[in-house]
């Protein structure tokens, strides 16, 4: 039976940690043909640096080959609504856009952002599960309301600089941005963080940037499981005090859904949450990673961007062994 990669909520903690220990050995022996005649159709519905480079670089090093697909740009705009009178943009339904690529291609891989326009559509994920429910071959999330294939790379990198991650003290800060941006990144970290036996503090300014209850309630349940602590605060310095792990993103406010005018007024108050060297200095030596791309000086300052607990470069590089791992791992027989 066909196996996703929709969501790590739907993957035990062993399953993840084979996928993270398989990407290890393919770190140290890059280019092997495991996938060799596979292929993937990369659907791009947003912009993308690292996900369409270590995706499509990662396919060809273990054989394969990876095809990727702009929708509404250099292929038809597909509509996902069931039993719709299709007399808009929409040329195609993804009935047949799934079935047809599920003939061509082994795997396809999706990133389609949420339109923060409608909190339940939203967490509905109803682009990824539309593929999901009418393609015959494994789906992968390359980022939607969550990132999981992001949330592989942060603990493989967390694992290859601390060892065993139980117990540690993990701070997810919402920082500053002059847009209200995805909660995904931030989901994930919540689910992962908390699913790998961290102590887990999610920082934000007031109660309107909480993330969707979804995320927070699987987080706290996580966390009752492996007996840890799970807290929400809006004191940055006593979320910062004792951290082993700070890890920054911005996003959105819930209540504020489809008003960015109104929350960009309440935003621009919380210009302080960057993350600097004062912030970082009351933590206990804590690493510090972003998922990128990241406006330095807004979101965190050069000097902890350059500084050597800073990991977000590994956490990129990682990408690709993780998700060549999970490619290999969806396939195999
Ligand atoms: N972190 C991440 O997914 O980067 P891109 O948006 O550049 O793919």
């Amino acid at each position: 039976m066909k196996r996703n990669f929709i969501t790590t909520s739907e993957w035990s903690k062993n399953e993840l940690q084979s996928i993270l220990d398989f990407a290890s050995e393919l770190k140290a022996n890059r280019i092997q043909p495991l996938l060799k005649n596979k292929s993937i159709a990369l659907i791009f519905f947003n912009p993308s640096l690292r996900t369409k480079t270590s995706f499509q670089i990662g396919m060809n090093q273990l054989g394969g080959n990876a095809v990727i697909i702009s929708p509404g740009q250099d292929a038809w705009p597909i509509e996902f609504d069931v039993g719709k009178i299709m007399n808009e943009e929409a040329e195609e339904h993804i009935a047949e856009v799934a079935k047809v690529l599920s003939k061509y291609c082994d795997l396809i891989a999706v990133r389609a952002f949420p339109k923060f326009q409608n909190i339940k559509e939203d967490i509905e994920d109803k682009i990824i599960r539309g593929f999901e429910k009418f393609a015959s071959v494994p789906i992968i999330n390359m980022e939607t309301i969550t990132h999981p294939c992001q949330e592989l790379a942060h603990i493989l990198s967390l694992q290859e600089q601390l060892g065993d991650l139980k117990n540690k003290n993990y701070l997810l800060t919402w920082t500053y941005h002059p847009k209200a941006l995805n909660t995904a990144v931030a989901n994930s970290s919540l689910i992962i963080a908390s699913k790998f036996g961290m102590n887990v503090t999610l920082l934000c300014p007031t109660e309107d940037y909480l993330l969707h209850d979804k995320y927070i309630d699987e987080a706290k349940l996580n966390c009752q499981e492996n007996n840890t602590n799970f807290t929400i605060s809006h004191d940055i310095k006593k979320s910062y005090a004792n951290k082993d792990i700070v890890y920054a993103k911005s996003w959105g406010s819930i209540p504020f859904y489809g008003e960015p005018n109104k929350e960009k007024k309440i935003r621009d108050q919380y210009k302080n949450f960057i993350v600097d060297e004062r912030k970082m200095n009351f933590t206990n030596n804590a690493l510090f990673s972003h998922c990128l791309p990241l406006r330095r000086n807004i979101k965190a300052t050069d000097a902890v961007m350059d500084s050597d607990n800073c990991i977000a470069i590994q956490e990129a590089e990682n990408r690709m062994h993780v998700q060549k791992s999970l490619l290999f791992n969806l396939l195999k027989e």
